[in-house]
């Protein structure tokens, strides 16, 4: 597989074109960043540990029977992925509660959400990635009624899948994010998996094991990092 030209550079990971139209090459940087840009460090083994830990997650996911943008793992910091056309708009799950939803809602941190909550985010970092409902979605035609009743169940099958694989290495999945896209004509999990876009806390003492820890200034981000990876037995 060929790397081309650079499709397109996020705040964490850069897309590269291949020889192959339908396939993309994801560079995942160590670029760390936070409140939409407005925080960024360099931390290093971070483009690697979040590489291979989404490859893991990923593979994972796909033998639940959920279809994923991931083909391949292509060296530390690359991965191959089908090319999807994306949807912009963020798939958020809460098993507890946390972040914007306590800043929201005025609640307490760690309640824990019986059922979890789905919510819908923009992706769009000059806008802040605003809150928005379905009837967003529509009306501004980022997805039709049918993708996003599937984008809905592939996330709780996520849920599902990944509360038992994080419960089995000591660990809380208090809420994550999704975004998925298109690929010949189905709903595709696309985007990474990672500690960066999820929330992780350690079960005995609800210790934060994610990019909390880069937002909140707790310190030793990268090794919170390889925690996770190492209780799921994730091959670094
Ligand atoms: P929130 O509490 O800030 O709304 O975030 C909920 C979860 O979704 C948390 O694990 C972080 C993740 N998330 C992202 O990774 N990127 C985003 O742009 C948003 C809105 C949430
Ligand atoms: N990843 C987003 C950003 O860099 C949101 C966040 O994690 O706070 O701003």
């Amino acid at each position: 597989m060929e790397k081309r030209t650079e499709l397109y550079r996020g705040k964490a990971k850069s897309v590269f074109m291949t020889d192959d139209p339908d396939r993309l090459i994801l560079l995942f940087r160590n670029d760390t960043s936070a409140f939409d840009g407005q925080k960024v460090e360099q931390l290093d083994r971070k483009g690697m540990v979040n590489n291979k830990f989404n490859a893991f997650i990923m593979q994972k996911l796909e033998a639940a029977g959920i279809p994923t943008q991931f083909d391949a793992l292509l060296s530390d910091n690359e991965c191959l992925v089908k090319k999807l056309d994306m949807i912009p708009v963020e798939c958020v799950v809460r098993n507890y509660a946390a972040g914007s939803l306590v800043r929201r809602l005025g609640i307490e941190e760690g309640l824990q959400l019986t059922p979890p909550t789905f919510e819908l985010f923009l992706k769009n970092d000059a806008l802040h990635d605003p809150f928005i409902n379905e009837s967003h979605v529509y009306a501004f035609g980022w997805a039709t009624p049918e993708q996003l009743a599937r984008m809905k169940e592939l996330t709780f099958k996520v849920n599902d899948v990944l509360n038992a694989l994080f419960d089995d290495a000591g660990l809380m999945l208090v809420d994550f994010k999704l975004e998925f896209g298109v690929h010949q004509g189905e709903i595709v999990l696309g985007d990474e998996f990672s500690p960066d876009g999820c929330r992780l806390w350690d079960k005995a003492t609800r210790k934060k094991m994610d990019k909390d820890r880069f937002r909140q200034g707790l310190g030793n981000v990268i090794e919170a990092y390889e925690e996770v990876a190492q209780r799921l037995g994730v091959p670094l």
